[in-house]
């Protein structure tokens, strides 16, 4: 089948199998590997992209189910000069350390923080209990998130 959606700002048209997960096209087919697969199951959060701006599981969702829709991986999220705002605020907490699940805790934060630029603590931790890391325990990644909410209050993300 086709599935024809936007990803990252651009139009993309692939043929893939009606069974294949959109993790497994953004990884194999578009070879956006940034988008990490880790349980397969909904559970980890590591394979997070933003859909039409809202963070879902993109190993729970065919490649054919995103006709039409607008992808945003964690590629989509950087620029080319410098870190943003909340990358640099991984880097200044030390909010990673292998960083396996740092591109679902990015997508996420990142829809969080649109929505919600004055999230507490409380709220951090509710909308990012849904994204496993097995590194860090989670403290410097609640405290990173919080630091860039200025950012984008601002909009200057
Ligand atoms: S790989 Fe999708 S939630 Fe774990
Ligand atoms: S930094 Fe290793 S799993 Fe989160």
């Amino acid at each position: 089948m086709k599935a024809r959606f936007e990803v990252n700002g651009h139009e993309v048209e692939v043929a893939v199998e009606p069974r294949l997960t959109l993790a497994d096209c953004l990884r194999h087919h578009l070879r956006l590997t940034g988008t990490h697969v880790g349980c397969e199951h909904g559970v980890c959060g590591a394979c997070t992209v933003l859909l039409d701006g809202k963070a879902v599981r993109s190993c729970l969702m065919l490649a054919v189910q995103a006709e039409g829709s607008k992808v945003v991986t964690v590629e989509g999220l950087s620029k080319d000069e410098g870190l943003t705002p909340l990358q640099a605020s991984f880097r200044k907490h030390h909010a990673l350390q292998c960083g396996f699940c740092t591109p679902g805790m990015i997508t996420t934060a990142h829809a969080l923080l649109t929505e919600e630029p004055e999230c507490d603590a409380d709220r951090v931790r509710e909308v990012l209990s849904g994204n496993l890391c097995r590194c860090t325990g989670y403290v410097s990644i609640v405290e990173a998130v919080l630091d860039a909410r200025t950012a984008y209050k601002g909009g200057s993300r």
